[in-house]
């Protein structure tokens, strides 16, 4: 049975605002998101007023589910940020309705997630360096150290995992209301891309993208992880600086390649994660020399190094050098990431050496105070 907007639309009409407005006439209300029988949506209110919507938030969410043919329903209530605040853009209610705090933005961090011992977020100033790749291949070299690791496809408008992982299936709902993620090469895995098909347009306004997140932390079962891995959208814009204040991240790896216009934004991303107070773990050269895959010559095809001298610079750790290699792309792009699936090749080495280097600074380096307590079981 397939439903639609409308008649989310109509359920949602029958649900009062806190001042009796039917609910599509109030004026909060986000671009209905109707997929498979799984309906999104959020509610942005004023920050002052957020106590009386909850009870409306809930309301809104039993009768969607009401509808014949909804699986589940996911509603958000978010609240519009106060004037003056560090970034644009809405907050998750239950930050914005804390008794006012200092105004630094690390101070609007939110909660951990129960049972997750540390995020960290692997960004890129510029699309397209291999962020996505890095990821992937980062977590699964944590998941070589030992440690039980988590990722979240944070890239709502382009999420790369389902590719990248080779994941098909959708998650199953436990409840109607949480969600059961992914498992692939021992990893925990949610994308959005895992609820919407590839085809569908990615219409999604600021809050929804900002709600998607949230219940992607908040409203997906991930159980008990080391680590989790979030995979950010490109860039440093708005979007990304309050993606990065909503996700508690105890720290950031930034990927870029070693040509000077990457570096420009590799520098952007090293101080969006600064200005919101997050460590950031170090600097991943990607693409970094070219090795033929046929003959193993090495060509610097770019100016190899830039990342490594670029990080000494801006005084973060180096983490390590990628090469352009055939491998990694047939790889990545087929859903077979190099260090799952030919775990003895030197590109594998190369991302564990990377994944020690990141959970060294996560024990004692750049995470000093706000470094998570891991303990790797022998
Ligand atoms: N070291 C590498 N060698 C060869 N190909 C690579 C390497 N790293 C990434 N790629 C390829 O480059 C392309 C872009 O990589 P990826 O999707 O990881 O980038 P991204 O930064 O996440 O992109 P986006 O900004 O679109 O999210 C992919 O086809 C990927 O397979
Ligand atoms: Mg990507």
């Amino acid at each position: 049975m397939t439903v639609t907007k409308e008649q989310v639309l109509a359920a949602l009409a029958r649900v009062p605002s806190p001042d009796g407005t039917a609910l599509p006439n109030a004026r909060v209300l986000s671009d209905v998101v109707v997929s498979d029988g799984k309906v999104f949506f959020s509610l942005t209110v004023d920050a002052a007023t957020v106590k009386a919507w909850e009870p409306v938030r809930d309301a809104a969410e039993k009768a969607v589910r009401s509808v014949p043919g909804v699986q589940s329903a996911l509603v958000a209530l978010t609240a519009e940020r106060s004037p003056g605040a560090a970034a644009r853009g809405p907050q998750p209610a239950h930050v914005a309705a804390q008794p006012q705090r200092a105004a630094h933005p690390a101070d609007k961090f939110q909660p951990g997630i129960p049972g997750v011992d540390a995020v960290i977020a692997v960004a890129s100033g510029k699309g397209g360096v291999g962020k996505s790749t890095t990821a992937v291949n980062l977590a699964l070299g944590l998941r070589d150290l030992g440690l039980k690791v988590g990722m979240l496809d944070a890239d709502i408008y382009g999420p790369s995992l389902p590719k990248l992982l080779a994941i098909k299936e959708k998650p199953e709902t436990i409840g109607g209301t949480r969600l059961k993620p992914i498992q692939r090469y021992g990893l925990t895995v949610m994308s959005i891309g895992f609820l919407i098909d590839e085809e569908t347009p990615m219409i999604w306004r600021g809050p929804m993208v900002m709600s998607a997140i949230t219940q992607m932390l908040r409203e997906v079962e991930w159980g008990k992880l080391d680590i989790m891995v979030v995979d950010m959208p490109p860039g440093t814009g708005d979007a990304q600086l309050t993606m990065a204040q909503q996700v508690p991240l105890k720290g950031a790896v930034i990927v870029s390649t070693p040509q000077d216009l990457a570096l420009i934004d590799a520098r952007r991303g090293v101080s969006m994660f600064k200005r919101v107070n997050v460590p950031v773990l170090g600097v991943v050269e990607n693409m970094s020399y070219f090795l033929c895959p046929s003959c193993g010559t090495r060509s610097d095809i770019f100016a190899h190094g830039g990342a490594r001298h670029e990080a000494e610079r801006l005084g973060v750790p180096f983490l390590g050098e990628v090469p352009l290699h055939m491998t990694i792309r047939e790889k990545s792009d087929a859903g077979l990431p190099v260090v799952a699936t030919v775990p003895d090749s030197e590109h594998a080495r190369i991302y564990r050496d990377i994944a020690s280097k990141v959970l060294a600074q996560l024990k004692g380096g750049a995470g000093g105070k706000t470094a998570p307590r891991i303990v790797i079981e022998a």
